[in-house]
């Protein structure tokens, strides 16, 4: 008898967890979510080529792209630096928009930083090393591109 009570006990127990954290609803949706995400992802035309117009933005602008893969997580699309990831930090990501910052500094000091990360110059080193990934034709571009940010 006592066994029985306690197998019943259980049995109770279990499935009023699985109510609370039944986790159809939420796969549901994680794969609605996500098939609405990979819709809107590049797909390639019937003969294997790029779609067009992404193409030419592309083309149209490398160092941006460069920009959005490799700063923009903590410099912000727009550069202010406000982005997810940069809540987080202590000391914050600069942000390319502050004027005082950008009559402070030089391009000697922009590229250096860029190349060889903020440790290089007494920052923080949350702010990585880019010149094993970067051409110096590239860096260019980012300090340009990180100077208009400044007009
Ligand atoms: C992982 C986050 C992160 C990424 C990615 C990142 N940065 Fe930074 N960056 C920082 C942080 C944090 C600082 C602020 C360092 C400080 O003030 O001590 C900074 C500072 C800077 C500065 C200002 C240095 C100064 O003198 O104040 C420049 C310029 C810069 N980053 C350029 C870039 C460029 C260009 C990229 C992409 C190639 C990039 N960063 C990618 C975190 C990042």
């Amino acid at each position: 008898m006592r066994a029985i009570l306690a197998i019943l006990a259980c049995a109770m127990f279990v499935s009023s967890c699985m109510d609370q954290y039944n986790p159809v609803p939420y796969w549901k949706q994680f794969t609605s979510e996500r098939q609405i995400t990979s819709a809107s992802q590049l797909k390639l035309t019937d003969k294997g080529d790029l779609p067009a117009a992404k193409v030419e933005t592309l083309a149209a602008d490398p160092i941006s792209e460069k920009y959005s893969s490799l700063c923009s997580s903590c410099h912000g699309v727009d550069g202010k630096a406000d982005g997810a990831a940069a809540l987080a930090m202590n000391p914050k990501p600069r942000n390319f928009h502050d004027k005082a910052w950008q009559a402070k500094v030089d391009d000697t000091h922009i590229a250096k930083v860029i190349k060889e990360g903020g440790a290089a110059v007494g920052l923080s080193g949350t702010m990585p090393p880019w010149g094993a990934v970067l051409s110096d034709d590239e860096v260019k571009g980012l300090i340009a591109k990180i100077r208009d940010w400044g007009k």
